[in-house]
């Protein structure tokens, strides 16, 4: 029994708020807490039976976080809210000594970069203090951090190359829409492409390399290498990888809108003076694009995201992939989100269940796949996100 604080009331804390309210012995109370309380109180009342409270935070603001947290008292707060955020109620959870858990690393707006290094500074000062940050525990990061774990303890000595992939072969019916915050996407879709190789950091132009791959249930789908950021934890916490690639599948219809966004200028974060304002133009093409939290309710299809890996096994290589395939109908069914929201909220959740539980506990900054896969991926199963493998297949890569 434990009270918990989420904090972002977008398409995933929608989803992560209905996952908690469903384990009342684990999540006693709930408080969800965002920019707008409008949002929050919607979410509740979509819940229904009081099981969820609601407040209205500003997350830049550490003092606000303080006060909301020295009153409502959680075991943990749960980071949902944008990566610009992390270090601000970091900060407020090392004033108040509550854990912390996030899906997504931090980025500084004004430099389209993520990376660990600001989070796994504050390592010491989680420790002194006694408490744990979780870090990256949605689905990519998260479950295909844990798939990895798990991989890694149950069926190799050593895993030499690891591809994530990624596919949403869902239809929104909208021309163009992102799938989460579309700042945040575009940011992390645009940049370069980035893998792993020999002890390197290898290099590519933004969607210079792409290969059909088969994806269960789905079909083949045209891939992209990408940069993400479980590949920075992950090469480090596996030290025997030789490579480790990410892979999404994009549309070329998508991909051509992308082009134009970004040739015209609008993708750009440096701020543009416009009517004697200053307009940062990335945030305002997030305010004329879909809500990613409303394309539930037409969205067909479904998502694969899983982990192909190759290593050995009592002196013999040995190939295995482990994948979850989500349909966005079923989870706008149970939550009113879409499939995207749901595969990371249901890992939010497991992942505060986790800590809250004290089945992983640790004092210090942690990144998911440090910690016993076994019971994340039991919970996997009973939480909604099911998963399957494969042995000794072609891995396509
Ligand atoms: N690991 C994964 O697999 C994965 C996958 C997808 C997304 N993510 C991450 O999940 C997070 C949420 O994504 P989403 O799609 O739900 O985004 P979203 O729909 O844009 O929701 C973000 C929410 O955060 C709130 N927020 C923003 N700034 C705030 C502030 N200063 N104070 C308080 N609240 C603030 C927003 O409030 P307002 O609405 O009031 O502005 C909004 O409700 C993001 O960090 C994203 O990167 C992770």
């Amino acid at each position: 029994m434990g009270k918990v604080l989420i904090i972002g009331a977008g398409g995933v804390g929608r989803v992560v708020a209905f996952k908690c309210a469903q384990h009342p012995d684990v999540f006693s109370e709930i408080l969800l807490a965002s920019r707008t309380k409008s949002k929050c109180d919607q979410i509740a009342a979509d819940i229904g039976g009081d099981r969820v409270r609601t407040a209205r935070v500003d997350a830049d603001n550490v003092p606000e976080l303080v006060a909301l947290i020295r009153s409502f008292q959680p075991d943990l707060v749960l980071n949902v809210a944008l990566p610009y955020q992390d270090l601000t109620i970091m900060e407020a959870c090392l004033e108040t000594g509550v854990h912390y858990l996030d899906t997504a690393n931090y980025e500084p707006r004004d430099e389209a970069k993520f990376e660990y290094k600001w989070q796994w500074a504050l390592h010491d000062r989680f420790r002194e203090k006694g408490i744990m940050a979780l870090l990256g525990c949605g689905f990519d990061p998260g479950v295909t951090s844990v798939f990895t774990a798990y991989a890694a303890k149950h069926h190799f000595d050593e895993i030499h190359y690891l591809d994530i992939v990624d596919c949403n072969a869902g239809d929104h019916g909208k021309a163009f829409a992102t799938n989460f915050n579309p700042e945040i996407n575009i940011r992390e879709v645009t940049q370069k492409g980035k893998y792993w190789k020999e002890g390197k950091w290898v290099e590519t132009e933004p969607h210079a390399i792409s290969k059909v791959l088969q994806y269960p249930g789905i079909g083949p789908r045209k891939s992209y290498l990408i940069y993400h950021e479980e590949l920075e934890s992950l090469v480090k916490n596996f030290p025997t990888l030789k490579q480790a690639r990410f892979w999404m599948t994009f549309g070329d219809e998508y991909l051509t809108h992308l082009r134009v966004i970004q040739n015209i200028g609008m993708a750009g974060i440096e701020p543009v003076r416009f009517k004697g304002v200053d307009i940062v133009p990335l945030e305002f093409l997030k305010a004329v694009l879909p809500d990613p939290g409303e394309l539930g309710e037409n969205y067909t299809g479904e998502t694969s995201i899983g982990c192909r890996i190759r290593g050995i096994k009592d002196g013999k290589e040995r190939t295995y992939y482990v994948w979850n395939n989500c349909r966005h109908q079923d989870a706008f069914r149970e939550t009113g989100a879409q499939g995207v929201s749901y595969t990371t909220g249901v890992p939010a959740m497991i992942g505060a269940r986790m800590v809250m539980t004290g089945v992983w506990s640790g004092q210090g900054v942690f990144n998911v796949e440090e910690f016993n896969p076994d019971p994340f991926m039991e919970r996997l199963n009973l939480d909604g996100l099911p998963w399957h493998e494969k042995f000794d297949i072609d891995l396509e890569l």
